[in-house]
């Protein structure tokens, strides 16, 4: 798959001496392992139980953020995925990040002359110009608002020189954005504190459990299932679960804090069976919490669960967990499994969800190489009898494309020359 080029450049005219100030970073996905679903304080936009995901690499995976202050900026604006969002000065959770990353800014000093070249009450004055994009579906249940926020808060930090006044405050301001987004603001295997035991909830914030170089053999395969925009939007859905399903109480109480031991213990241990069995078990309670909620809420969908037969079958004749599934809040599939057994993976995924013929695999494979390695890779005969007791060869299309990626890094700083703006001095 050739990775698109970025969109064209958002143009804003400004007046010819206008001093604008600006920071462009990207951000990666995120996709949990122990899920986050439940709002304990809406306000605050805290969780009712802790969760841990996995950051993803940026090279296919990534929003790109650039945000711009300036005083001759006369409002607050944004541009996503480049179409102006109206009336987003007004948006709770775009003010909570603009706002409190400013208010954490500290003056910006020139390292030649040590001159304060724009002091803290200036930055308060100013307005500010945000143009993000993403390079994969929005909506489509791959986290990309954790995407989008965490890129948003760590560009305003880069462009305010925000310093925080305690270990993971900017965390605690992305979660105000989106929940998710307070894990995409580091790299590897990041966990978010529920917290609840500060009135002000500083104490919900993510931390870094082990960074990505720690067990580098991790890989994800991705099978979009649906681009479409989803149906129940996470906060939607999540409000009507607390509201109406027992099961997420108990879930939040008794289960996840068991389950965040286990699988903390596994990434340190690099245990891939323990990491992979608490991942699977937690997307299947995640996703029975919305069949127990009242509407009930669906995800997954036939091609989904067909994923996850497949991948049952394929540990049980492993004799091992070689890979694990897990589902967010849409139909695509995210398969944990490591390095040693990607290729046999990405063959079985080919077979039973092929691309409309191998001719065209390198559209369907976010990695040439890799799918031109499990083309070629002959799967076991006994491997193919198995799968085949419950799962189908289906149609090319149920499966959109197929995303080969592996852990990575927190946000990164870009060269001003992948600024999404291009300002025009009038
Ligand atoms: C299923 O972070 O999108 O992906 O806080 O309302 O913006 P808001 O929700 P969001 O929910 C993500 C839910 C999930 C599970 C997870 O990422 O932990």
């Amino acid at each position: 798959m050739t990775v698109p080029p970025p969109p064209p450049k958002i143009t804003v005219v400004v007046p010819k001496s206008a001093a604008i100030h600006s920071a462009t970073v990207s951000a990666p996905t995120n996709i949990a392992c122990i899920k986050y679903w439940g709002k304990a304080n809406t306000h605050y936009n805290t969780p009712i139980n802790s969760s841990l995901s996995v950051s993803l690499d940026q090279c296919d995976l990534r929003a790109v953020t650039t945000a711009s202050a300036s005083s001759s900026f006369d409002r607050d604006r944004l541009w996503l995925n480049g179409s102006e969002v109206l009336d987003v000065s007004t948006s709770k959770r775009f003010r909570a990040c603009v706002d409190g990353v400013r208010a954490l800014a500290t003056d910006k000093i020139d390292p030649n002359t040590n001159q304060v070249l724009v002091s803290k009450a200036d930055w308060e004055g100013m307005h500010v110009h945000i143009a993000s994009y993403n390079t994969f579906p929005t909506a489509a249940g791959l986290a990309s608002s954790a995407a989008g926020y965490a890129a948003l808060v760590a560009a305003l930090v880069q462009l305010f020189g925000a310093k925080e006044s305690y270990p993971g405050e900017f965390t605690a301001i992305a979660r105000q954005g989106s929940g998710s987004a307070c894990r995409s603001l580091y790299g590897g295997f990041v966990a978010w504190r529920a917290g609840g035991a500060k009135a002000d909830w500083s104490d919900s914030i993510a931390e870094q459990v082990a960074d990505e170089s720690h067990w580098p053999e991790i890989r994800a395969v991705i099978l979009v299932v649906s681009d479409a925009k989803k149906e129940t939007s996470s906060t939607d859905g999540m409000s009507t679960s607390v509201n109406t399903s027992e099961l997420l109480a108990f879930r939040a109480k008794e289960v996840v804090p068991k389950r965040m031991q286990i699988i903390e213990k596994a990434i340190k241990a690099k245990d891939f069976d323990a990491f992979g069995k608490v991942t699977m078990m937690d997307s299947n309670q995640f996703h029975a919490t919305c069949l127990d909620t009242y509407p009930p809420i669906f995800y997954m969908n036939d091609v989904s669960r067909s994923v996850v037969q497949m991948i049952h079958k394929y540990n049980e004749w492993a004799g091992e967990i070689r890979a694990a599934y897990t589902f967010d809040a849409g139909p695509n599939a995210v398969l944990y499994t490591l390095d040693k057994h990607v290729v046999e993976l990405l063959a079985l995924v080919l077979k039973y969800y092929p691309a409309k013929s191998n001719d065209f695999v390198e559209e369907y494979v976010s990695s040439e190489s890799l799918a031109k390695e499990a083309l070629a890779f002959e799967l076991d005969p006994s491997l193919i009898a198995a799968v085949e007791k419950s799962c189908r060869v289906h149609e090319h299309g149920d499966v959109k494309m197929v995303y080969c990626t592996k852990g990575g890094p927190g946000p990164q700083t870009l060269d001003p020359s992948e600024s999404v703006f291009e300002f025009k001095m009038e």
